[in-house]
């Protein structure tokens, strides 16, 4: 779940109004993994995590109005049911699509091996990390066609990391805590695989970020890690006040005294990724932004946003507050926007103008 403060693996902060839990933007760069499309990618994002966070998020509103004392056992027991199954899928998902992509501007080279700390615990508690590998992935393999997790997790009790299966989202070792988290759903790969779950095991191997896998580790022994930019998403501004998230701009929309203007930046290169905006938003070039940067308001903020709120807008709300505009940038960007349900309209390129 979303760690809105620090964008740590571990932060409690998650909620923006009472009981909602906010949704983790995406890590990784969809369009440039290996052999992982970003049709994929995107569309599990947006409809199964987003599907569950907003799932979970009518569970938690419907059970904070339930009234403990005269309402039946069988509406108990299905809201706490289905409240556990979508919040492990919340989780599972965050820490699925953490573990994958590159760093920073780099995709994923399919080369990248574990951190040298991890490393040396997988070869203690399973031999070697290809006997880890092994064991991993043949789990996982043998999910194809049936549904579940894949999960390496940290048991203190057993003092050693573990591969575990987990079905229905709400399985896991007890006091356990994930580090990596493979999807053996067939939406995780049918767009691309059809029913080859072997060859989709294979491929998001392929893009697997183990440096974020390693610090999630360093947080489950209780070691400090250097998380603050592994769970930032690359080129967002680090400081706190320059970014807006999207349950934030979604209350502030509805506000017409806060009301932020909205300013959607697009690379020329991008343009076809693109099918829809935000109301009231203005599509424009950021590479052209002297051409329009003087007609932003200096009394009201100014919300930013891209496709997933890497370093197009970063890179130009940096600028914006540089001279003085009160902008931020929207965490997530626009796929965020789409995951927690946020109407959209046509995209109107009218006011689209590249940079000379
Ligand atoms: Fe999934």
């Amino acid at each position: 779940m979303d760690v809105q403060k620090t964008f740590s693996s571990r932060s409690p902060q998650q909620v923006a109004a009472p009981g909602t839990v906010k949704v983790r933007p995406l890590l990784l760069k969809p369009q440039w993994m290996n052999g992982l499309s970003e049709r994929l990618l995107v569309s599990h994002y947006v409809n199964n995590y987003g599907g569950a966070l907003r799932r979970l998020n009518a569970i938690r509103a419907r059970l904070a109005a339930l009234d403990w004392t005269s309402t039946p056992t069988f509406e108990i027991n299905g809201l706490k049911r289905e409240e556990l199954i979508a919040m492990g899928s919340v989780i599972l998902h965050e820490i699925y699509f953490d573990s994958l992509g590159g760093h920073g501007s780099k995709p994923p080279t399919g080369l990248e091996e574990p951190t040298a700390e991890l490393a040396r615990v997988l070869e203690r508690d399973f031999g070697s990390v290809k006997a880890w590998r092994a064991e991993f992935t043949a789990m996982a393999k043998a999910l194809g066609g049936g549904s579940g997790w894949v999960v390496l997790a940290w048991s203190e009790r057993l003092g050693r990391l573990v591969n575990v299966w987990a079905a229905d989202h709400a399985h896991n070792l007890p006091g356990a805590a994930p580090i990596l988290a493979l999807d053996m759903y067939e939406h995780a790969y049918h767009l691309d695989f059809g029913a080859r779950a072997s060859a989709y095991v294979d491929q998001a191997m392929a893009n697997v970020n183990w440096e974020r896998i390693g610090a999630r580790y360093r947080l489950a022994i209780g070691a400090d890690a250097d998380e603050g930019e592994l769970f930032l998403p690359y080129g967002a501004p680090p400081q706190q006040e320059a970014r807006i998230s999207v349950e934030e701009l979604k209350t502030a929309l509805e506000d017409d005294d806060r009301r932020p203007v909205l300013l959607d930046l697009c690379l020329p290169g991008d343009l076809p990724r693109r099918t829809d905006m935000l109301a009231g938003a203005t599509l424009r070039a950021p590479d052209a932004l002297p051409q329009w940067i003087d007609t932003l308001p200096r009394d009201r903020p100014i919300a930013v946003y891209c496709i997933c709120g890497f370093q197009v807008s970063g890179t130009a709300v940096n600028k914006l507050r540089q001279r003085g505009y009160n902008a931020r940038a929207v965490i997530g960007g626009i796929t965020a926007w789409h995951a927690i349900g946020g109407a959209t309209v046509p995209l109107n390129k009218s006011t689209y103008e590249e940079a000379p």
